[in-house]
């Protein structure tokens, strides 16, 4: 992944997570991902008053690629300003693998840059994917 390439995921990040619904949680987050065009596609968390119906960014992102024509997540960047690099949750992990390989960077940004860097394989070992499926994807 080129620096232009990072640069403008956190960019998009950045922007998207100025538009976050966090009322409950105070905890914004913005996600960005490049799809197999090389388009940027991003996504912010919407919470609601009825906690659980909340929202990830990465869910969002994903969800405009996909509605946008997007197949495939070449790399996905998540930004917050936490005390430790934040990493998708677990379902968020897992969304992600529906669409990305083993060696998709998984990248942590706070406000100040790119803090951690990791692949979906180390975040999301030995996982389940629709290749699982006798029909596949
Ligand atoms: N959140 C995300 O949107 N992405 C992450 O990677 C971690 C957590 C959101 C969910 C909820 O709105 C808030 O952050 C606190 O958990």
């Amino acid at each position: 992944m080129t620096e232009p390439v990072l640069d403008a995921l956190f960019e998009a990040a950045a922007a998207v997570r100025g538009r976050a619904h966090a009322p409950y949680s105070g905890f914004a987050v913005g996600a960005a991902l490049t799809d197999e065009d090389g388009r940027i596609h991003a996504g912010c968390n919407v919470e609601n008053a009825a906690y659980p119906v909340g929202t990830c960014a990465e869910a969002g992102a994903i969800a405009a690629m996909i509605a946008t024509g997007g197949r495939r997540i070449r790399a996905i960047l998540v930004l917050a300003d936490s005390p430790a690099p934040v990493t998708p949750c677990g379902a968020c992990r897992q969304r992600i693998r529906e669409f990305a390989g083993p060696d998709t960077p998984i990248l942590s940004a706070g406000p100040a840059g790119i803090r951690a860097r990791f692949t979906l394989e180390e975040l999301l070992p030995a996982s389940f994917g629709p290749e699982h499926f006798v029909h596949g994807a």
